[in-house]
């Protein structure tokens, strides 16, 4: 049977005081989809990543443009899409940094997408430079995660608490 899916979404200017909103967009329906608190944190943490690459990577030498938020959920998993219209990345040149590296080198950069691959059950990039390059990431409204995997997701959520 298809389930009935619910659409939201926001579209900011790429700046970084929006981050906060787009948080709190976030944040509102992953808490009524149900997730406890720690898993709103994640997806909330996962959204401010890939939002944080728009404004730093997506439009550097052209004028800002948007970011769009979408979100779709339904009973079964809630889906956030962060999309921009800027120059967009190579995808084949996604290096695959471990935890240990992640730890050690997170403060000079270079660990956003490992993060929201860690956070999130699954990631799909798309690039279409000036069109639609996007992240979709994808949280599993009832899934037990691995232990190993609840690990590093609680590394993460620790060691970011002090980033500034
Ligand atoms: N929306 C985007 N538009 C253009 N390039 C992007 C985008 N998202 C990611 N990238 C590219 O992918 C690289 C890796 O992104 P990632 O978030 O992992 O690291 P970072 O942003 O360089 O550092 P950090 O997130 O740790 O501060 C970026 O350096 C950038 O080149
Ligand atoms: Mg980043």
């Amino acid at each position: 049977m298809k389930q009935l899916s619910e659409k939201y979404k926001i579209t900011t200017p790429s700046k970084s005081a929006n981050l906060e909103i787009i948080r709190d967009f976030v944040g509102k329906l992953a808490r009524r989809a149900g997730f406890s608190e720690d898993h709103v944190n994640k997806i909330q943490l996962a959204t401010d990543e890939a939002c944080t690459n728009v404004v730093k990577h997506a439009y550097k030498n052209v004028p800002a443009g948007p970011i769009e938020v979408d979100v779709t959920l339904n009973r079964e998993k809630f889906v956030v899409t962060v999309s921009d219209k800027g120059i967009g990345f190579d995808l084949n040149n996604l290096v695959q940094p471990n935890m240990v590296e992640y730890l050690n080198q997170y403060k000079k950069g270079g660990l956003g997408i490992h993060l929201i691959q860690t956070l999130m059950d699954e990631v799909v990039f798309k690039v279409n430079p000036f069109h639609k390059n996007s992240v979709k990431m994808v949280k599993y409204i009832h899934r037990s995660e691995s232990a190993d995997k609840l690990r590093q997701q609680e590394m993460i959520m620790e060691r970011t608490k002090n980033r500034g």
